[in-house]
């Protein structure tokens, strides 16, 4: 068979997947004429591993996602999303331009940075302006990203595009014997759950109950691409996956139930590979998988519908359309004219795991995250104000350092929620997780991480090895980035 052909299969097999996210508008007429879904194409790869430099432009665009009327959208050198950032460890002269009418930044998420160099909200760049931070990276290899933290404006700025994938590299993943074809068997994957008008625009919600749970769409966008299906060699091929979303939490699987293998977390590469029949993936948070398609048959990866939308939480009782029902992130479909060179799964990506010693631990700290219920703050929220989302009690402050962090030391924190799962993200460091919910770490939390998702509570380690003076400190915050921009956030200082 051909590989059009091929790929009309794979989009009309998945049509009907798609069944319980209210697919409206303009894909239901691209499916009602039955025409095949476009290829699923990768960000731009910026290859800055021997430069010694890159470049960002924050710019403003027009995206047609749709194929009906296009959306102003913002960007990293491109209208919407930015290039893949390729970098090795090593110095780097960085220039972030910001060519849009307000301010922004450019956080380095997942990369181990000092604190005036990490890009939050201390380090704003001034519409027009430029920054240009000189990073040294040393740390393992990890596929991390960058995106806007300006001050109360990272939810809708993130949602308009400012954000990338960064792909920080050793060159020796052929050795590991993983898939490295960037777009080939090595696919970078944005995912990005969206809402689009009748028009075909895609529109921000800012409700109370958009503010309250964070906002999640209807439709996803892969790598800023409305429905589109990724064409794979009939191999082992390498899904490298950030959850781009504002809010929506993904439980992901594939649709014939085939094994993923996880290899690596947000930091970094596992030991050993763990086989996994889903694959939680919460806000900021990366997964590498392996994924094998030598039987040649397509498939789908397909998501459970958000837990923070089902019948144990709140919104579950309001939102009544993401419950219950599976849905299609991305369909898959083999192209037989790529010849697949890696035909085995890597059981030893030979990462490290984290190991904290314990009897180390100076400072025990206990951070409480909070969805304001109390009438002043349901007021707030409805008056479309910030506040409302505190962090033991407190909602962010730019100017209040709420923690003074010494350098090198091992802390433990437990940090709790009573309302909605939060992914609790730390800037300055990879963390080890001890504990969920009272139960030993789930596989997705077993290697490096910067972000882990509080269903109930979880204990990390943490050291800081980089420092973060008084005016340029660290974050640490729910990356449902709603939460965030209304106040749970923290800031702290490492000396
Ligand atoms: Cu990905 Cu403080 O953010
Ligand atoms: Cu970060
Ligand atoms: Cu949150």
């Amino acid at each position: 068979m051909k590989r059009r052909q091929f790929l009309r299969d794979a989009a009309m097999g998945s049509t009907a997947l798609l069944g319980g996210m209210g697919w409206t508008g303009a894909s239901a007429q691209t499916r009602a004429s039955g025409d095949s879904k476009p290829r699923l194409r990768m960000p731009p790869l910026l290859e800055a591993t021997d430069k010694g430099r890159f470049e960002l432009v924050a710019q403003a665009g027009l995206t047609n996602f749709t194929g009906i009327d296009p959306t102003p959208t913002i960007g990293y050198n491109q209208p919407y999303l930015g290039p893949t950032l390729r970098l090795a460890n090593g110095d780097y002269d960085v220039t972030v331009e910001n060519q849009l009418n307000e301010p922004i930044t450019a956080h380095w998420h997942g990369l181990v940075v000092p604190g005036d160099l990490d890009g939050g909200p201390h380090q704003s760049i001034a519409s027009g302006a430029k920054w240009t931070p000189a990073l040294h990276l040393s740390q393992p290899p990890c596929t991390a990203w960058y995106h806007t933290h300006a001050h109360q404006r990272t939810a809708i700025q993130v949602h308009s595009g400012l954000a990338g994938v960064i792909q920080l590299t050793d060159g020796q993943d052929r050795d590991r014997g993983l898939p490295e074809r960037y777009g080939i068997d090595d696919l970078t994957l944005v995912l990005q759950d969206r809402r689009f008008d009748r028009r075909g625009r895609m529109v921000y919600g800012q409700s109370m109950m958009d503010r309250m749970h964070g906002f999640v769409g209807d439709s996803m966008l892969i790598n800023g691409q409305y429905e589109s299906v990724a064409a794979v060699p009939q191999g082992i091929v390498r899904l490298r996956l950030l959850n781009g979303s504002n809010a929506r939490i993904y439980t992901l699987f594939m649709h014939d139930r085939r094994e993923m293998h996880l290899i690596a977390t947000d930091g970094g590469f596992l030991p050993e590979s763990i086989a996994m029949d889903q694959v939680r993936l919460a806000p900021g948070e990366r997964v590498e998988l392996l994924v094998d398609f030598s039987s040649g048959l397509p498939t789908a990866l397909m998501s459970e519908p958000d837990i923070n939308s089902g019948p144990g939480n709140m919104m579950g009782v309001f939102r009544g359309n993401a419950r219950g029902r599976p849905f299609t992130v991305l369909p898959f479909a083999i192209d037989d004219t790529i010849e697949p060179t890696v035909r085995r799964v890597a059981d030893k990506p030979g990462g490290e795991l984290p190991k904290f010693i314990e009897s180390d631990i100076v400072t025990a700290r206990r951070l409480s995250l909070d969805v304001g219920m109390g009438p002043g703050m349901m007021g707030r929220m409805m008056r479309g104000r910030s506040g409302g989302m505190t962090i033991n009690g407190q909602p962010y402050q730019m100017d209040r350092v709420d923690m003074r962090i010494q350098r090198g030391k091992i802390e433990r924190w437990l940090i709790t929620t009573t309302m909605l799962a939060h992914p609790f993200h730390i800037h300055g460091l990879q963390f080890q997780v001890l504990s969920e919910n009272g139960h030993a770490p789930r596989a997705e939390n077993t290697g490096w991480k910067d972000t882990v998702l509080i269903e109930r509570d979880a204990e990390i380690l943490v050291r800081f090895d980089q420092t973060a003076p008084e005016d340029s400190p660290y974050m640490a915050h729910c990356h449902i980035l709603e939460h965030e921009d209304a106040g749970m956030m923290l800031q702290f200082s490492v000396t």
